[in-house]
């Protein structure tokens, strides 16, 4: 069997509304917020980097054009910094959105998860791809990497997973596990039998939640067209998974990276106390300043 290519599309579906973050996000999507500097967007962006990616997909709405704003070239504002002697940050702004190819696709009505990957069909092609949910920043690129190691081995799509505690599973698809941990290419995973999407908490078939980045190959596309939306309305690519899962078990890699949920008040002070405090002018006066506090 010829091997899967490497993993060069990541998609980033970002045309939800944002409720949880109003009144902000009637202004600013949500996925601009920012966290110390950078948009919220701007760290999937280069952990997708960080694991190879070169084409990112973002399945936005037409609702919110600053997403698209974000990354067009803003050569005013460069040159006004290089005049100030600000090269570097010049040279920052000139990156973005320079250095990686991106496309954006349409998703103008909230249709779930299934239908906004489902939106970026004719952009992805006939190869594997990264799904990267925004609201989920992630230390680094490593579950990425270890995603794509594993469907590019296999041939078989690949979801990160996480223990969760039991009052929290309720928000996410819950995996049932359907044998033992494996190794293949130096990744250990779990074959994964069956997905459901956010159980009650007291039906939950294991504490495995599935968190926002998956590895997945293109015949999902087929199975998410061919889905009729649930109970809620939405095409749930929990329901997808499901379905290939029948074929041959999918594989879960278990993760325990540092992560925040910025798409909640709560996630998103912490992602920007961390940030604060790993970065280099604030770092230390903001440590002072939190003991004090404290
Ligand atoms: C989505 C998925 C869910 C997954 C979660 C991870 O839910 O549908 O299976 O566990 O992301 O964050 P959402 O948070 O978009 O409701």
């Amino acid at each position: 069997m010829a091997l899967p290519p490497r993993i060069r599309t990541a998609v980033i579906p970002a045309a939800g509304q944002g409720t949880r973050m109003l009144p902000a996000t009637k202004a600013v999507p949500k996925e601009l917020l920012p966290i110390l500097e950078r948009p919220a967007l701007q760290f999937i962006v280069d952990e997708a980097l960080g694991a190879g990616v070169d084409h990112l997909v973002i399945v936005t709405s037409r609702s919110k054009p600053a997403i698209e704003q974000y990354f067009a070239a803003s050569p005013e504002v460069e040159e006004s910094l290089v005049k100030q002697g600000r090269g570097a940050l010049a040279e920052q702004l000139r990156r973005y959105g320079n250095d990686v190819r991106i496309s954006f696709a349409y998703q103008d009505a909230p249709r779930g998860l299934g239908h906004a990957v489902a939106c970026a069909r004719d952009f992805v092609g006939s190869e594997p791809f990264f799904v990267m949910l925004p609201d989920e920043l992630m230390q680094d690129s490593r579950l990425l990497i270890d995603l794509a190691t594993l469907t590019q081995k296999t041939g078989i799509g690949a979801v990160a997973l996480k223990h969760m505690p039991k009052d929290e599973l309720s928000r996410y698809g819950i995996v049932t596990p359907g044998g033992e941990l494996q190794t293949s290419a130096g990744v250990e995973f779990l074959p994964i039998a069956d997905v459901v999407e956010k159980p009650r908490n007291d039906e939950a078939p294991s504490d495995l939640a599935i968190i926002g980045r998956y590895a997945l190959t293109p015949d999902i596309f087929d199975i998410l067209e061919a889905l009729a939306p649930g109970g809620t309305g939405e095409i749930q690519l929990t329901d997808a998974l499901t379905i290939q899962a029948e074929q041959a078990p999918l594989h879960g890699v278990i993760s325990t990276i540092g992560r925040c949920d910025v798409g909640n008040p709560l996630g998103w002070i912490e992602a920007v106390i961390e940030a604060g405090l790993d970065h280099p002018e604030f770092g230390q006066g903001l440590r002072e300043w939190l003991r004090e506090v404290l």
